[in-house]
């Protein structure tokens, strides 16, 4: 299925692999739950799934402390589950992105065994170990879960750095064996055909060689100033080098992680494509996810993000992942919170560059209230009450409104939201107006429509009274997007003339016709209308 530059046109949906669908009652999503939901999938017409990792792990870190490489956790199924769903989705037109978690590895992963069994070992150099300074830690830099990034094992007696949990080794990327066994490794799954990786943190792959202690800042989330543990300039050739082991392949394609506390930094994300070229496909940037609902905040984001993206450069864009409280529950609006949701949906799905959805994000999933004795992610852990962790975003895919919401048979690691009788896969697809309709009717106006999906951005209303609107153009196509982020009626005029038809909208007749753009927008409108010809 090769075809360079899908990635661009493309909607990539990410599966949090625990809970999109059990096949095998353990209380678990799988591999093959996967599988047999490709059908809603390729409905919803998305173009690329982003697994979250599915290797096998002590599961620390839920998968994100992996133990090996080379294979699939029996958790989640096997080989040859996972090339069955390869196999699959290709055929059904879906590409397969993998996490490439690589920062780090599991404490049990047999490379750190080996380099944590005596200083003179193999794959000693392979993470990063260091002697005590005064009897203490080597440096000031902290865990990005809490406490000291210093573990001391008495072994061999020294320390060894890790930026998550102790559970999770940082690898050191100085070493030139490390990176070619992760460039093995990535050919081992680009050999099996898959379409792509998301990398995990890329931002923070490379330390300081000297290990200077951070300066300290006043920033309330994080009072360290990140110089010398996170984004390191020295990065960016260790990047090239993986986009040329990609580029071995065709029409792959990578996604970064850029981390940085607090989220969101458009420079430093745009800084991992390179010349456009030569680095990575894509990286996000969370600036919105920290925004307050404003239709000017968000034109803000995305104009400062796009004003980052090299020239041969392409945006992507997300508004919900695993790691952050689900969009739907961060844009509030009480009982207007699902109208708010639908008109994020629209922006994401309109706006330049491609966009990533979270699995559930269709349905307005919102965050899921938990109970202490719940929660099982390691940072809600560690800090509740006062930050309750991630799993609020975790919880399963709501497919029906049977037992479990039809995701498992057995016990679901984590509760079901309350919601499910109405929020779900089979009630939404009856039900023409429904949040799952909208995404799906917006993403197929999208893929079909090259102004849509690669077409430039104008914008015409940059938050004005709460009101975003913009024209998107390729060729003699052109749309114009209107989104009303106010709970009041907006009355707009853009300057435009020509024969205007409603494509697509939350409140208005598909088809309606306009000779000018002057529209009064209901509260929390979002309509897409097309350019049909002159006046
Ligand atoms: C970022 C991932 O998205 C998050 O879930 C994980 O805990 C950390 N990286 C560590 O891998």
């Amino acid at each position: 299925m090769p075809q360079r530059g899908w990635w661009k046109r493309g909607v990539i949906y990410q599966i949090y692999p625990r809970s999109f669908r059990d096949s095998n009652g353990d209380g678990i999503g799988d591999i093959r739950g996967i599988t047999r939901k490709l059908d809603y999938l390729t409905w919803l017409g998305i173009d690329a799934i982003w697994l979250s990792p599915v290797n096998p792990s002590p599961m620390y870190d839920f998968g994100y402390d992996i133990s090996d490489y080379y294979d699939i956790d029996p958790c989640y199924g096997t080989l040859s589950d996972f090339d069955e769903l390869l196999e699959k989705a290709h055929a059904s037109g879906i590409r397969i992105i993998m996490d490439l978690v690589v920062n780090h590895t599991s404490h049990l992963h047999k490379w750190f065994k080996d380099s944590s069994s005596a200083r003179d070992s193999r794959r000693r150099d392979w993470y990063i170990w260091h002697d005590p300074v005064k009897g203490r830690e080597p440096n000031n830099w902290k865990s990005a879960f809490g406490g000291s990034a210093w573990e001391w094992d008495p072994h061999t007696e020294q320390y060894y750095l890790h930026s998550f949990l102790k559970e999770q080794p940082d690898l050191n990327w100085r070493n030139p064996e490390m990176r070619k066994s992760i460039h093995k490794m990535m050919r081992f799954w680009l050999n099996r055909g898959v379409d792509g990786f998301r990398l995990d943190v890329v931002n923070w792959f490379i330390k300081d060689d000297r290990f200077r202690s951070n300066p300290f800042t006043i920033k309330p989330l994080d009072p360290e100033k990140h110089k010398y543990d996170r984004n390191r300039p020295e990065v960016h050739d260790y990047i090239k080098e993986l986009r040329a082991v990609v580029d071995e392949y065709d029409a792959r394609m990578t996604v970064g992680e850029v981390f940085t506390l607090p989220p969101g930094n458009p420079e430093l994300s745009a800084s991992f494509l390179g010349n456009g070229e030569d680095e990575l496909h894509m990286a996000f940037d969370f600036s919105i996810m920290y925004r307050f609902w404003s239709a000017r905040r968000f034109y803000n984001c995305v104009k400062r993000w796009y004003r980052e993206i090299p020239h041969s450069g392409w945006p992507c864009n997300v508004q919900s992942n695993h790691d952050q409280p689900r969009g739907r529950s961060r844009y509030m609006g009480g009982v207007n919170s699902e109208k708010r949701a639908r008109v994020a949906a629209i922006f994401l799905l309109t706006i330049k560059g491609t966009p990533f959805l979270y699995y559930g994000e269709e349905l307005g999933m919102k965050n899921t209230s938990l109970r202490r004795n719940e929660i099982v992610d390691p940072l809600g852990k560690r800090y509740w009450p006062v930050y309750r962790g991630r799993d609020c975003a975790r919880t399963p895919m709501l497919w029906n409104s049977k037992t479990n919401a039809g995701f498992s048979d057995g016990r679901p690691w984590l509760p079901v939201d309350s919601d499910y009788k109405k929020l779900n896969v089979k009630a939404q697809r009856k039900d023409r107006y429904s949040m799952l309709n909208l995404y799906r009717e917006m993403i197929t106006l999208r893929k079909k429509h090259p102004a849509l999906n690669r077409g430039e951005i104008i914008p015409e209303i940059k938050g004005f009274k709460n009101v975003l609107a913009y024209f998107r153009q390729e060729g003699d196509e052109t749309f114009f997007i209107a989104l009303n982020f106010s709970g009041k009626e907006r009355t707009i005029h853009a300057g435009e003339r020509g024969q205007w038809r409603v494509m697509l909208s939350t409140h208005r007749t598909i088809r309606e016709h306009f000779t000018s753009l002057t529209m009064t927008l209901a509260p929390y409108e979002a309509t897409v209308v097309m350019r049909i010809g002159e006046l």
